[in-house]
Formats: C-alpha cells, sequence, structure tokens
C-alpha cells in the first residue's frame, strides 16, 4: 500500500521515470505486439474458443490481435457434433469455422476420435447391442470425412486421435473382472473393441480425407516418464507399419510448480526422435499442484490469487516458453487451452491463463510476449563469488564478474522460494530446489550495478536472506546485495587516507513530541586545531549539506547503503571539494496515511528541521551559519521535501539539490539571485529527458545550474551515490 502511495505521489507531482508505472499504476500488459506477431518466427499461437469468445466484440478482439490458430473447445468433438446417426450439430462448429475464416485465422481440428465426449452411438446397433469393429469402422470413417471435407479448407492440423495411452503408475489393471499386467493402452471402448487398430484406422481415414493437412496423436502428461514411452512407443510402432502420424501434440495442462524444463525437454527430444511436429495442444497452468488431462479439476474457492502466486505463474510460464523457443525447429504450434480465467475448463480459481476472469490481460502474457531472445541463449559466466554485503562466513548471495547474482536458501519443507530480485519487470527470480533440497536460482541476466534492497518470499510470507545484512529501506529493515560497477572506486574504502566519522545526534522535537535521531558527518579534520589569520590557533568550522533519504527509507540510508561518508572522504582526500558536514535526519517521509499523500507538504518536516534540527546542529557542531553555508538536497521524495521546503524557505538554503525527485522550473524560483547552484540527476532509466530539458531551462533563466544522468541505472543508491559525488564538488562556492 505504502509503495502505492509513494508511486501516486511521485508520478503525480514530480513525473519522475515512467517505468515506475509498474509498482502500483494500472498496467495495460496487452498493450504491444500480439503474441502470434512476437513468435512469427517460432511457431503459431492458438486459443481454444467457446461461443461466446467468438461473439462478444471484446473477447474477439483479443483473439484476432493475439491468435494466429484456433482451436474449437468442444464443438467440433465427435459426440457434441455428431450426437447420433445421422444428426448432426453444425451449428457452433460452423461458426466458429466461419469466425476464423472471415479473420483469416487457421485452425487446429480437435478431435476425430476420444473416449471422452465421444459419438456412442457408433458402439452399438439399434437394439442396443455391440457391433462389429468393422460397423465401427465403417461409422468412424463417414463420421471422419464428413468433419474434415466440411471444415478442411480452414483446418492446417487435426487431432485424430486423442488419449488413447494409459495413465502412469499403474502396474497392474483390471480387465473384465480380471487383474493383469497393465497395458500401454487406453482401457477404452475403442480399444477394447478393436485393440490399437483403431489408431491406424482413424489416421488413415482422416488422411484419406484431408491429404495435405498435418495428422496429430494428442495426449496429456506426455513429460511423465511411463506416459511418455508409452506414447514414443505407441507412434514408433505406428508409423514403422505407415501408419499417417505427422506429430504429436502435447496438451500441456500443468500447473506452477510442474514440469521442470529438463523434464519437459526430455519429452521433447525423445519425441523428436520420431516426429518432426509437435504441437503444444492445450496449455493452462493451474495454480495449484495438479496436472494432466483428466477431469479432476479443482475449481477452489472463489477468491482473488495471492501475488506470490502469479510471480510463480509467471515464471513458469517464461521457463516453458523459453523451453519452446529453443525447440523450434519441432514446436510449429503453442495453444492455450481457452481464452480467459473465466472460460478456464479448470474452474476460474484456478485462474490459469494469461487474460484473467474480466479478460484484462495478465502480466504473464507481457512476460510471455516480451522475450529477449539473446537472453535465451545466455549463460553466466561460472566466476560467481561471495557478495561483500554478506554477513560474516555466509557463501551466499553470490554475483559473477558479469553481475549475475546467485542466490542459495535451505527451506526444506518449502513449496516456494522467490527472490524480490529479478530482470525487467518479473517479480523476481523464482529459486528451485536442487538435488540436495536446497533452493537455489540466479537471475536471468546482469543486474544493474550498484545497491539493490531485495526479500525473499517463502511460501507466501515475506523474510530476509540470512546471508547478508540488513538495510532500511520499504518502512522495513531489508536484505541487499552490491553488484560491482565500472565506477565503484569513488565509493570504496580507502586505507592510504584520512576518515572522516559519522556521529548520532538524538535530539528532542517538540514538533512531532518524539526523540529524533540525524546522523552527521564530520570531516577528517573536524575539530583540529589550525593557524588562523591572525596567527592563533583556532578550530575551523564547516558548512553543512542537509541530505535526505527517500521514501520507505530513514536516517541510516545515506550512511550505509549511500556510503556517503566514505564518497565524502575520498572527495576530500583527492582535494575535489573543501571539507563540509554532512547531516543525515530522518525526513518523516513514512508517516503518510493513505488518502493524505494529495495533500503532502513536508510542512511537519520543515518544521523539523528548520525550528529544531538546524538550531541543534549549529549549536552542537562547529558550523558556518547562514544561507551560504547550507545546502539541502534529497532523493526521490527526499527531493519532493527539498524542492518544497527550499522554494518555501530560499532565506534558509543557498543551494538545492533535487536526486531523481523532480525537477525545478524557473518561474517556480522567480529570481536567480537567491540560489547559488541548483544540481538535478537521475539515472538514465529514469527521466532523463526530463532533468536535462529542466537543466536547460533553468540554465538559460540565468540559474547556475547542474545536471548528471546516471548511466546505467534506476531508481537506485548508485545513481544517488553518483549524484552526490558529482553534486558536493559545486557546494558552497
Ligand atoms: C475439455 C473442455 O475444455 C471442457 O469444456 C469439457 O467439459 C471437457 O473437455 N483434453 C482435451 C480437451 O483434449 O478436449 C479437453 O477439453 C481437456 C483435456
Amino acid at each position: 500500500m505504502k509503495k502505492r502511495i509513494f508511486t501516486g505521489l511521485v508520478l503525480v507531482c514530480l513525473s519522475i521515470l515512467p517505468t515506475m508505472a509498474q509498482w502500483g499504476r494500472p498496467v495495460d500488459y496487452s498493450a504491444g505486439p500480439g503474441l502470434k506477431d512476437a513468435y512469427k518466427n517460432y511457431f503459431t499461437i492458438g486459443v481454444a474458443v467457446n461461443k461466446t469468445n467468438i461473439s462478444d466484440p471484446a473477447q474477439t478482439a483479443i483473439i484476432k490481435k493475439q491468435f494466429n490458430s484456433v482451436t474449437a473447445e468442444n464443438a467440433w468433438k465427435p459426440g457434441e457434433i455428431h450426437p447420433k446417426e445421422g444428426v448432426w450439430n453444425f451449428g457452433l462448429a460452423d461458426s466458429i469455422a466461419n469466425f476464423c475464416r472471415e479473420n483469416g485465422i487457421k485452425m487446429r481440428g480437435h478431435c476425430l476420435c476420444w473416449h471422452s465426449q465421444f459419438a456412442d452411438w457408433m458402439f452399438t446397433d439399434k437394439k442396443g447391442k455391440p457391433v462389429k469393429k468393422e460397423v465401427f469402422y465403417e461409422r468412424l470413417r463417414e463420421h471422419i470425412h464428413t468433419v474434415v471435407n466440411r471444415y478442411k479448407d480452414v483446418v492446417y492440423a487435426w487431432d485424430v486421435v486423442n488419449e488413447a495411452m494409459a495413465d502412469d503408475g499403474r502396474p497392474f489393471e483390471f480387465v473384465d473382472g480380471k487383474m493383469v499386467p497393465a497395458s500401454p493402452y487406453r482401457q477404452s471402448r475403442h480399444f477394447k473393441l478393436c485393440g490399437d487398430e483403431f489408431i491406424a484406422k482413424a489416421f488413415e481415414f482422416a488422411r484419406e480425407a484431408d491429404p495435405t493437412g498435418v495428422l496429430i496423436y494428442n495426449d496429456y502428461s506426455c513429460v511423465d516418464n511411463g506416459k511418455r514411452e508409452r506414447i514414443y512407443t505407441m507412434v514408433k510402432k505406428m508409423k514403422d507399419a505407415g501408419v499417417p502420424i505427422d506429430g504429436i501434440g502435447m496438451q500441456g495442462h500443468y500447473n506452477i510448480y510442474f514440469p521442470e524444463e529438463e523434464q519437459l525437454e526430455k519429452a521433447i527430444n525423445r519425441f523428436k526422435e520420431i516426429v518432426n511436429i509437435i504441437h503444444i495442444t492445450e496449455l493452462d497452468l493451474r495454480t495449484n499442484t495438479e496436472s494432466g488431462g483428466q477431469l479432476r479439476f479443482s475449481r477452489g474457492e472463489a477468491k482473488p490469487q495471492a501475488p506470490y502466486i502469479g510471480t510463480l505463474q509467471e515464471d513458469q510460464y517464461a521457463r516453458l516458453f523459453k523451453v519452446f523457443r529453443k525447440h523450434a525447429d519441432v514446436i510449429k504450434n503453442v495453444t492455450f487451452w481457452n481464452l480467459s480465467d473465466k472460460d478456464s475448463w479448470l474452474g476460474v480459481n484456478n485462474h490459469p491463463l494469461p487474460f484473467d476472469e474480466n479478460f484484462k490481460a495478465k502480466r504473464s502474457l507481457q512476460i510471455i510476449r516480451d522475450f529477449d531472445a539473446a537472453a535465451d541463449k545466455r549463460v553466466p559466466k561460472e566466476d560467481f563469488v561471495p557478495n561483500p554485503m554478506n554477513q560474516p562466513g555466509q557463501e551466499y548471495p553470490q554475483v559473477n564478474s558479469e553481475g549475475f547474482a546467485r542466490f542459495r536458501v535451505e527451506a526444506p519443507d518449502a513449496k516456494s522460494v522467490i527472490v524480490s530480485l529479478g530482470l525487467g519487470g518479473r517479480g523476481g527470480t523464482v529459486l528451485r530446489k536442487d538435488k540436495d533440497g536446497v533452493w537455489v536460482g540466479t537471475t536471468e541476466g546482469p543486474m544493474d550495478p550498484g545497491f539493490h534492497y531485495y526479500h525473499l518470499t517463502i511460501d507466501g510470507g515475506v523474510f530476509n536472506d540470512p546471508g547478508t545484512h540488513n538495510y532500511f529501506g520499504s518502512c522495513r529493515w531489508e536484505s541487499g546485495i552490491e553488484i560491482p560497477a565500472p565506477d565503484q572506486d569513488f565509493y570504496a574504502w580507502r586505507k592510504d587516507i584520512p576518515h572522516g566519522n559519522i556521529q548520532q545526534v538524538n535530539f528532542w522535537s517538540e514538533s512531532t513530541g518524539k526523540m529524533q535521531t540525524a546522523n552527521v558527518y564530520l570531516p577528517p579534520c573536524y575539530g583540529k586545531l589550525v593557524k588562523g589569520k591572525n596567527g592563533k590557533l583556532e578550530q575551523t568550522r564547516y558548512p553543512v549539506l542537509y541530505l535526505q533519504h527517500g521514501w520507505g527509507e530513514n536516517e541510516t540510508s545515506w550512511p550505509v547503503q549511500g556510503k556517503a561518508g566514505i564518497i565524502m572522504d575520498n572527495l576530500i582526500a583527492d582535494g575535489k571539494i573543501k571539507p563540509f558536514i554532512v547531516v543525515m535526519a530522518y525526513g518523516l517521509t513514512n508517516d503518510f496515511k493513505f488518502g493524505t499523500i494529495g495533500k503532502f507538504t513536508a510542512e511537519e518536516f520543515e518544521k523539523l528541521l528548520i525550528d529544531e534540527l538546524i538550531p541543534v546542529v549549529e549549536k552542537q557542531f562547529l558550523t558556518k551559519e547562514g544561507k551560504w553555508n547550507r545546502a539541502l538536497a534529497g532523493l526521490s521524495m527526499g527531493g519532493m521535501e527539498t524542492k518544497l521546503i527550499t522554494l518555501r524557505r530560499p532565506e534558509v538554503f543557498g543551494y538545492w539539490g533535487l536526486l531523481s525527485g523532480g525537477q525545478y522550473a524557473p518561474d517556480e524560483i522567480k529570481d536567480p539571485k537567491i540560489v547559488k547552484y541548483i544540481f538535478e540527476g537521475c539515472g538514465d532509466k529514469e527521466n532523463p529527458d526530463g532533468i536535462n530539458k529542466s537543466v536547460e531551462s533553468l540554465k538559460a533563466a540565468g540559474y547556475n545550474a547542474e545536471g548528471l544522468i546516471s548511466e546505467g541505472t534506476a531508481h537506485e543508491f548508485l545513481t544517488w551515490r553518483r549524484c552526490l559525488y558529482q553534486m558536493a564538488q559545486s557546494l558552497f562556492k
């Protein structure tokens, strides 16, 4: 909630970086190309449709934009289209075909022969007695010819036989009351009447009727070792005997935990040995641990899905599509089973699809669509070392020379572990259990250089990583990791130079009715006696920079993760600045209540800063007084405070700095004489144009303004360390 408030505030008031939208503003994940376009060099993308999907304009718009393959969810199944001898229900079946014809979308014909939703009348005569297999074949042939001839103009592939193989894990089975070793075949009426010959016949009839269409054997649980081998053996046997099977359909009714990529690849690679066409015919990812194609789905209670479940689903979709892309030499189509969660045969509460129950695209859609082809082939360099921020003796997290981060978490009974750190808009990095039962994972690519906060989400609960130290951010102590930056020397400890110190100052604040804390950086030379103008020994007085943290942070953020003291020591040692004091106080930014943010004025902090903190600092330390010896700067929300306070109280501060915290406009200040120097900076992944334009306009209006765009960084501490380093060099001159 607080992040959302902050985002709204920042976006509305400061209009900084558009990428922050993902923090709270509703995002249209369907904006951008359709899935079919994103995958045009890989495979077609399909969807199974029902009656409403092809009649409601909002839904047809989704279909037309995203998909270039359509399967009729039920309308073409034998039991639906041909429920009795001589009775044909072409109505809905034709509507779907016509929708596709009109919109130039090709279809997968599903399905010609299946044990379920079948035209069971084919097995009995008018008196209800079982027919001979020859009669059955005659009927099946007529059925297949009729359906295929009616629709083959719009169909490119047929699921000729569906689910003819037995499920995993049954060494024995009862057949006609006797326990016998389990058959590799499903004991369907088809099989009982004809043995596996019905499979061959169905494919032969389909080939007769459609000499060019792709003929598919379609089944679920293809990633189970046993079932995979049964399917393989059957298809191989058939093909060796000349049965026209062109490809295998892997249904893909999976879930957010299953399958592992290796298991999926095993099946694809195995099937590749005998076919060169694979379709993923019925993809959906349940948010529970069930899988497979049988009707034992769980509809669950009607409740929204927890965010971490969404993250697991996005990650699983990303992993599966990465495997699909890798095998695009054989995978020619990937079809989602249903358009939206509302339509899903698994029930809306399984949330299995990239469109939600209101037909709104989920982030899964964006993640599937906006893949990075280069990243598909990327493997991190194996030169990982423990991160310098780790607790003593902790081996993980680790970072490699390219900036990939690797995590390892022991949580033996957990079902899921997510690290909140990851690439590009994803919910983080989802860890997987390794062979020792320990959760491990590596970011998909290099992280931005510099400091990042992160946490673990274990089965929905939020925890810190016991491997690292904690840093105050997001209104709590979070784990932190440091990715080496090319310019990291400017904030590195140096043994050969004098170091200042940071003192904690506690003071009573009448306005807030509590003790408040500030951290005060004193340069190495502070307090030393030096010869004054008249030859007398005296102590030097220093100007003061008041430096504010961002939302969710506190007075420790600049000294610790900001490395403000180290940066100051290095600047002073290198003669780049004349020493000054830096005061880093708690800016009260974390206490905003929902609904009050639009009225944020920074008045409380202004009172504390000017009436309470500055008098304490100027009394307790060797400071120079007056506005030309005071600077105020802040990052993010601290920048917003800075802007509001400097504009209201220009008589207090002579130097102003906004670090990823918005911009000044010349007509807001009105008088170039009231400020000696304005600094504005941000990361190049934030709003560099805004900063550049603002700095130009300030300069044109006669202000001494300077901007900094930090390379390769976003709204994070490396941006602000660099800003401090740059800004400090122009203060108090
Ligand atoms: C499902 C449909 O989605 C449901 O509406 C129907 O009640 C049952 O069948 N494997 C298949 C599909 O090949 O045809 C099934 O479709 C899902 C499992």
